[in-house]
């Protein structure tokens, strides 16, 4: 069973489906992703800096790279974290850039009491639009998102390696991969309602406020069981923000069917490695801030057995902004029979469709 509630949007009340079961650290839950929207706020900010998990990988890193080094710490957040780590690293110096202005005033009036103050730069604005002199040996950045790239670190970060760093300077991270495995929904949220946890409607309501009207988020799911998968997982999106660094792409796999069930889309998650030599934070069987990503393709749940194919190709291009990527998924499920059904779903940054598909239409019922 689940609630309808009215949420206040641009223009109309909007009715969203609620799950009224308890919210517990371990229960699975349904958000939408807000990470790419600049809807941070001290709650969000906390999930992070205590996230054990990501903030280890990050201090390793900058315990390597950071001594004697001029720092950059794009999106800073409201903490300045990675500057001051940067700092107590070793690093000479560390310029801090954060785009939202209330992270941005916490921040500042947080460095008075910061020991080491003099060595440290803040900057309000957004990387790609500022230019400084001058330029920094290492950049840190944790602008990477549950589906890695949707933060636009692709672009931030190609930009910071063209303008902000020195020849030959060095990104943490190293490297960011999305991978997919083929779900159906309801086996992610088992025995409780395919609905938005409550403590998400505020979040839900800031990403239609800042765009100016509803569309069809991304699907954040928590906690999801592991043995909901049916399909191993296979990379479907790589940035190497040392190497070759593409920030439009485009991946074909085949995930493979190793039980039976049904199918509906596919999940997405993060592995990410701050340093090339160390065993990547796995966001699915990591405790991190970092969850999955259900993205629908059918309507309707298809069956599916071992040995059926489910190939998907994952293709990303610059939104409007210039910074942030829509995604475009299509797949195509071979089944045993000969049969192929064919899936897509466009996931713009922003805009796009509103109610397009059956699960947007079931979590926003028309009143
Ligand atoms: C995921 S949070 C990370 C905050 C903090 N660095 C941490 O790791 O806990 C990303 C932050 O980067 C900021 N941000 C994203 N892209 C930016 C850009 N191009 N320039 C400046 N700030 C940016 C966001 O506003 C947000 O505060």
């Amino acid at each position: 069973m689940s609630d309808i509630q009215q949420i206040e949007v641009p223009g109309h009340s909007l009715g969203v489906r609620v799950d009224p079961g308890p919210e517990r650290e371990d229960r699975p839950a349904l958000w939408p992703s807000v990470g790419e929207y600049p809807i941070y706020d001290p709650f969000l900010y906390t999930t992070m800096t205590t996230d054990d998990e990501r903030n280890h990988r990050f201090h390793t890193a900058l315990e390597r790279l950071a001594p004697g080094r001029r720092i950059l710490d794009i999106g800073t957040g409201q903490d300045l974290l990675w500057a001051r780590e940067g700092l107590q690293a070793g690093a000479r110096h560390a310029l801090a850039i954060e785009v939202i202005e209330a992270a941005f005033h916490k921040a500042a009036a947080s460095l008075p009491a910061i020991t080491s103050q003099d060595r440290i730069t803040l900057l309000l604005g957004e990387s790609t639009s500022l230019r400084f002199a001058p330029r920094a040996d290492v950049c840190v950045a944790e602008i990477i998102g549950s589906l890695a790239g949707a933060e636009g670190a692709a672009a931030v970060l190609a930009d910071a390696r063209a303008r902000h760093l020195e020849p030959g300077g060095l990104v943490i991270p190293h490297r960011a991969v999305s991978l997919a495995a083929a779900v159906r929904l309801s086996d992610l949220l088992p025995e409780q309602p395919v609905a938005f946890a409550e403590s998400s409607l505020p979040y839900l309501r800031n990403i239609f406020d800042w765009h100016g009207s509803p569309f069809d988020v991304r699907l954040r799911v928590e906690n999801p069981p592991a043995d909901a998968l049916l399909s191993e997982g296979a990379p479907v999106e790589v940035l190497e923000f040392n190497g070759d660094l593409q920030t439009q792409q485009s991946t074909t796999t085949r995930l493979v069917i190793t039980r039976p069930g049904l199918v509906d889309g596919v999940l997405t998650w993060l592995n990410l490695w701050c340093l090339p030599d160390e065993e990547p934070l796995d966001a699915l069987r990591m405790k991190t801030n970092w969850a999955t990503i259900y993205l629908p393709l059918f309507d309707c749940p298809l069956p599916v057995e071992p040995g059926d194919v489910l190939e998907v190709t994952l293709a990303t291009a610059l939104s409007d902004d210039g910074v942030h990527p829509d995604y475009q998924l299509n797949a195509a499920l071979h089944t045993a029979d000969g049969q192929r059904h064919r899936g897509s779903l466009a996931s713009p940054h922003h805009g796009g469709a509103f109610r397009s598909r059956a699960i947007y239409r079931a979590l926003f019922p028309a009143s």
